[in-house]
């Protein structure tokens, strides 16, 4: 790594342009239900969250906390959201699909609860939407409609709206619902439009969005105190987890409603779940552990006297992992004096601070650009979600993070993202993953409401890991990361599993100076990937493609299309054992383009560069290409590796135009926790990265400029493109405009390739300079060596 030159620095901070806009209002163009679609016939929901702003087998001590919720008032133990934030308050809706509990939809509201996925694929009932609260007018207490079904509420045309740090809506009976928060708490209000009887809040022990519970427990106390512990089904895989709440209601500023009245509901009998009775002097319910969901409504209802003068009932949350009064210490510690501005403006200040990691011109751009990108970027920014000081399993001096889910969806683009822009954040996040292995033997693949969840295949944390070795090895010390732990976690998941990982652990030995044998086994190793290679294959005229093998060197044939977009079968493409096809979500006309460490392999297998690109074509206009896909990321980009940037740019335009909009629909698929915000960032930026590698390849942005802010390095770097044609902001843009980059400087010295950076270009700060053209190069990637990006098979990286 090049050491920062005093001179770059001073160069980058004395920027004007772009500088100026740093004390913007970023967060105002943040939208946030763009991909809020229902996913329902098909469709594809984003399954985004737009709120303010998110697990093993129950155990004994889980068990004990539960049941003593009874215990002490004592300190012992936060859509709106806050960028990593473990809360993220929602809206939940009653139909299905809802994997984020939200839906831009006319469908009735079941409840404001606590925690939500972002942009989950998976179950439809969706996961988490914990302990939820409901607002009732107009019902005398025994008689109020406590239960799920009865008390659900349809919303008012046009009245969701949200901005970082807050979420609103109003219903049609006239009841607003706002929502603020912190990391672990926050506050959710209520206002009620003028009525002769007393206001209610209903607070649901047993509901979360699956409608998994198996047991739990509830406490009030005559302070207005609601303590709750519940144990649910991880959004997918088969654990359990146990989670717990703490609800204020009295301290409300500036003037709080007077409490009249709290007791508790339940059903009669789990076999009449809705036959539901209100019990004025209930203070507690205890629901042991039950293997099988328990259907019960059960919860508390709570009245309160709000006048003409004020008209709202608000409530302050805390949640944990680790117990109920852990809980309540979060809310009393994150929202200590009920302030609501100050709440939402510290969420709103977090996210400018994140937003302004990328500052671009907003008068000047293209603003449907610029309102992509920032949304973008907020979605990128959610998970994972920092779990320090809630991991209910292990003690550690190192920080926990949790939906993880799944970094088979991550480590392409979320995490490289991050390298770049939240270096500590990222620092953070790469800590948890090797405390992971440190103490379960594994680098965590898809953890999530904080059970492991090994759903998609491979070990992907392997790519993270390598990635943060050869980016940020030598600032470990600094970052608090131990890279001998980093690289034994690496070595020890690699002797388990397979090619790209062990291309991680290769690029990590390098970066950490291990011994040389370990770069030859693992540079060997990376090269596996070949033996899949069945040259005798031809589908749709192309020859080669990878395939199943068995020990003794036969292949197993399976047709490769089976599984794309255009599977004239159907199969079972998931990691369950009838998955007869052998690639996981994915075809073997899009695997057979997946080596991004050795591509040049790749290409030459196919037969060259021409014969490269033509199957490259083949594969967008036959349909093999599924933009809302993972293994599809960096297919658009593969025509850089046959020296064709041109198509590249190209393809780029159509993929983004076609496939991302500022609407609800305006994700081809899940966001899968970021995985789409990120790579529709890269897209913009011009940028794609190589993972485990210094290396993005670069083609033609979607911006004149950009500056990038790395916190770490302390530094600023303006990239610009010369001769910018907003012209080619098209599916298709015209011939004659200057779409193609032809050439690339970098802090004024010329480069000799127009297709790829390297990492410290781009964070070291200082002026990179994009020129474009009408016509592409006539040589490509330029001249050299070292014109196009990097192949291990050439001798690369
Ligand atoms: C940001 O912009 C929004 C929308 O224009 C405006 O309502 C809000 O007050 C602005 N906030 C700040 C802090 O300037
Ligand atoms: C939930 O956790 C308990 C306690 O570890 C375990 O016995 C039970 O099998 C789990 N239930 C399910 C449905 O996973
Ligand atoms: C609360 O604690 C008291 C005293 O320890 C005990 O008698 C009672 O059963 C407990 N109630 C619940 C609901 O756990
Ligand atoms: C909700 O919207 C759908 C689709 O526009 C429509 O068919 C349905 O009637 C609406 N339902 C209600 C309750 O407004
Ligand atoms: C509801 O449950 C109560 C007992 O709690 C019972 O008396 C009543 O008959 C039940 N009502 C219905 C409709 O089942
Ligand atoms: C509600 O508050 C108002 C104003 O303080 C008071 O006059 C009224 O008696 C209260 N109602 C009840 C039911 O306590
Ligand atoms: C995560 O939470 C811990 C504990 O509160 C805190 O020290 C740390 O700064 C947080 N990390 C980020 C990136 O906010
Ligand atoms: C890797 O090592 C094996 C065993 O020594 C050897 O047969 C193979 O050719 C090597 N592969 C590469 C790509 O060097
Ligand atoms: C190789 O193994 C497969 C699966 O066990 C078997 O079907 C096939 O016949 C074997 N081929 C040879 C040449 O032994
Ligand atoms: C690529 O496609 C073009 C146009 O169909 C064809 O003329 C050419 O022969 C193909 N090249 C190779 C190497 O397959």
């Amino acid at each position: 790594m090049r050491p920062r030159s005093f001179l770059a620095l001073l160069g980058a901070l004395s920027l004007s342009g772009d500088q100026v806009l740093a004390a913007g209002n970023l967060t105002s163009l943040v939208n946030l239900f763009i991909g809020t679609a229902s996913g329902a016939g098909g469709a594809s929901g984003g399954n985004a969250f737009p709120g303010t702003y998110p697990i093993p087998p129950i155990s004994i001590a889980a068990m004990s906390r539960l049941t003593s919720l009874n215990g002490s008032m004592s300190m012992d133990d936060t859509g709106s959201a806050i960028p990593h934030a473990m809360a993220k308050v929602g809206i939940d809706v009653s139909t299905t699909p809802r994997q984020a509990g939200y839906i831009s939809d006319n469908s009735s509201i079941t409840g404001i609860s606590l925690m939500h996925d972002e942009g989950t694929g998976g179950n439809i009932a969706g996961g988490y939407g914990i302990f939820p609260l409901f607002p009732l007018q107009n019902c005398a207490f025994t008689s109020c409609s406590v239960g799920i079904a009865a008390r659900s509420m349809l919303r008012a045309a046009g009245k969701d709206a949200a901005s970082p740090g807050y979420f609103t809506t109003t219903f049609v009976n006239g009841i607003q619902i706002e929502t603020t928060s912190t990391r672990r708490a926050g506050l959710i209000r209520f206002t009620f439009p003028p009525s002769a009887t007393p206001n209610n809040v209903v607070v649901d022990l047993t509901n979360d969005l699956q409608r998994s519970f198996h047991g739990g427990s509830l406490l009030i106390t005559p302070d207005a105190r609601v303590k709750l512990g519940g144990t649910f089904m991880q959004s997918y895989g088969t654990d359990n987890y146990t989670v717990f709440a703490c609800y204020d209601f009295l301290n409300a500023n500036p003037t709080p409603a007077a409490l009249l009245q709290y007791g508790t509901y339940q059903s009669a009998s789990t076999s009449s779940p809705a036959n539901i009775s209100v019990n004025p002097s209930g203070s507690s319910l205890v629901f042991p552990f039950t293997p099988n969901t328990n259907p019960t409504q059960a919860g508390a209802l709570l009245s309160f006297n709000t006048t003409a003068n004020n008209d709202r009932v608000t409530a302050r949350f805390g949640i944990s992992f680790i117990g109920p009064d852990h809980a309540c210490a979060n809310a009393e510690e994150e929202v200590p004096t009920w302030d609501w501005d100050g709440v939402q403006e510290a969420s709103r200040s977090q996210w400018e601070e994140v937003l302004s990691r990328v500052q671009v011109d907003t008068e000047k751009e293209d603003p449907t650009i610029v309102e992509l990108l920032y949304s973008s970027l907020y979605r990128a920014s959610l998970v994972p979600a920092n779990l320090t000081g809630e991991n209910p399993y292990w003690s550690s001096p190192y920080p926990f993070y949790d939906a993880l889910f799944c970094s088979w969806d991550t480590f392409r683009t979320v995490h490289p993202l991050l390298s770049i822009l939240s270096p500590y954040e990222w620092s953070e996040i790469v800590n948890a993953y090797i405390d992971g292995w440190r103490h379960t033997g594994y680098i965590p693949e898809c953890r999530a409401n904080t059970k492991a969840g090994y759903v998609q295949g491979g070990s992907d944390g392997m790519p993270i890991l390598g990635d943060f070795a050869v980016k940020y090895g030598r600032d470990a010390d600094r970052l608090g990361v131990p890279v001998n732990d980093l690289y034994q976690a690496l070595v020890d998941t690699a002797e388990n599993t397979y090619a790209l990982g062990d291309f991680a652990v290769r690029q990590a030995a390098m970066a950490l100076d291990k011994p040389a044998s370990d770069v030859a086994k693992y540079t060997n190793r990376s090269m596996n990937f070949v033996n899949h290679w069945d040259a005798s294959v031809v589908h749709d005229g192309y020859k080669g493609f990878m395939q199943r093998r068995y020990a003794n060197g036969t292949f197993a044939f399976s047709p490769p299309d089976a599984c794309s977009p255009v599977d004239p079968t159907p199969h079972s493409c998931a990691r369950g054992s009838d998955n007869n096809v052998g690639f996981y979500q994915s075809s073997s006309w899009e695997m057979s383009f997946f080596a991004p460490h050795s591509m040049s392999t790749i290409v030459r297998l196919m037969g060259g560069d021409e014969a490269f690109v033509n199957r490259t074509e083949h594969y967008f206009a036959k349909g093999y290409f599924q933009a809302g896909n993972e293994p599809s990321f960096q297919t658009p980009w593969l025509y850089h590796y046959a020296n064709r940037p041109d198509l590249t740019a190209l393809r780029l335009r159509r993929v983004v135009y076609q496939n991302f909009n500022t609407g609800i629909r305006g994700i081809p698929g899940n966001d899968d926790s970021g995985a789409m915000a990120s790579l529709l960032v890269f897209h913009l930026l011009g940028l794609y990265p190589v993972l485990a590698s210094t290396q993005f390849l670069l083609s033609s942005p979607f911006l004149s400029s950009y500056t990038i802010t790395n916190a770490l390095r302390g530094t600023r770097t303006r990239v610009s493109v010369n001769g910018f044609d907003s012209s080619t902001l098209l599916a298709t843009p015209p011939s004659g405009s200057r779409l193609y980059v032809v050439g690339v400087q970098v802090n004024g010295v010329r480069r000799e390739t127009v297709c790829w950076i390297g990492w410290d270009d781009l964070v070291g700060g200082g002026e990179i300079v994009i020129e474009v053209g009408e016509k592409p190069l006539e040589e490509g990637c330029g001249t050299g060596a070292a014109a196009r990006p990097a192949s291990l098979e050439d001798g690369g990286f």
